[in-house]
């Protein structure tokens, strides 16, 4: 099985950046690149053949919710993937478990593959809560969800995703932490029937890191902020 890079952009990127990463970008190696652009770079994205995710979408099928994109909207682009939950969603949108949970739902039944965003935050890890409330989140957003879906599960600690830290310095989860959880993670998915999941990390991932992280087993693929924004950092990704 490839392993996942699903490089989500954010708000970070600009056109001429897009262009000068996706032209240099290594989209038919050892793993599976995903992007995930703003809205309104995605028909460009679609167009250097890659895999593109959304990173986020309604949680509404069609109607008056000004500045929504639905479901439909995405599918008709070509789009595969749906990141839902991140937390910054979470945090600065106030998206809940539930509307988590509604949105994987919609997804699934556009034939799209949700990436479902779990993590726990510092404080939590700190009184290593960490298991207890990813599992929580992952009970509710898989709630009612056909076992055979095909899903993709990102570990993404709050505390490690770069845009939440203020040092230079980009600190993701230990090695050990990561082995620990996704093993975690592995064994609720199978205990409840799962059996279409891939579970990848996110949180400070860079090229230092990258190989170490992707050669853990339990680790299906990372999922790349800062530093999937340019080819050099991308690839060296890509090749980890
Ligand atoms: P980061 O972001 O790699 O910049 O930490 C990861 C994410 O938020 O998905």
């Amino acid at each position: 099985m490839k392993q996942l890079v699903i490089a989500n952009w954010k708000m970070m990127q600009n056109l001429d950046g897009l262009e000068a990463c996706l032209n240099k970008a290594k989209v038919d190696g050892l793993r599976t690149l995903i992007v995930a652009p703003s809205y309104p770079h995605i028909p460009l994205v679609l167009g250097f053949g890659v895999h593109v995710a959304s990173q986020d979408m309604s949680r509404h099928e069609t109607g008056a919710y000004t500045g929504d994109v639905s479901a439909q909207q995405l599918t008709e682009l070509g789009v595969e993937y749906v990141i839902l939950g991140h937390s910054e969603r979470r945090i600065y949108k106030h998206e809940t478990d539930e509307h988590v949970a509604l949105k994987v739902k919609m997804t699934i039944a556009h034939d799209m593959i949700p990436v479902i965003c779990i993590g726990e935050d510092a404080e939590q890890h700190k009184k290593k809560q960490t298991t207890k409330v990813i599992l929580a989140q992952l009970a509710k957003a898989l709630k009612g969800v056909k076992k055979t879906s095909e899903l993709v599960i990102a570990y993404e600690p709050i505390w490690a995703i770069s845009g939440f830290q203020k040092s230079k310095k980009k600190v993701s989860a230990s090695v050990h932490d990561i082995y620990t959880t996704h093993s975690h993670i592995y064994l609720w998915l199978l205990d409840h029937g799962f059996k279409n999941a891939k579970v990848v990390y996110g949180g400070s991932v860079t090229p230092q890191n990258a190989s170490e992280i992707l050669s853990l087993t339990y680790v299906d693929g990372v999922l790349v902020g800062s530093a999937s924004l340019d080819a050099k950092s991308l690839n060296s990704i890509l090749l980890a």
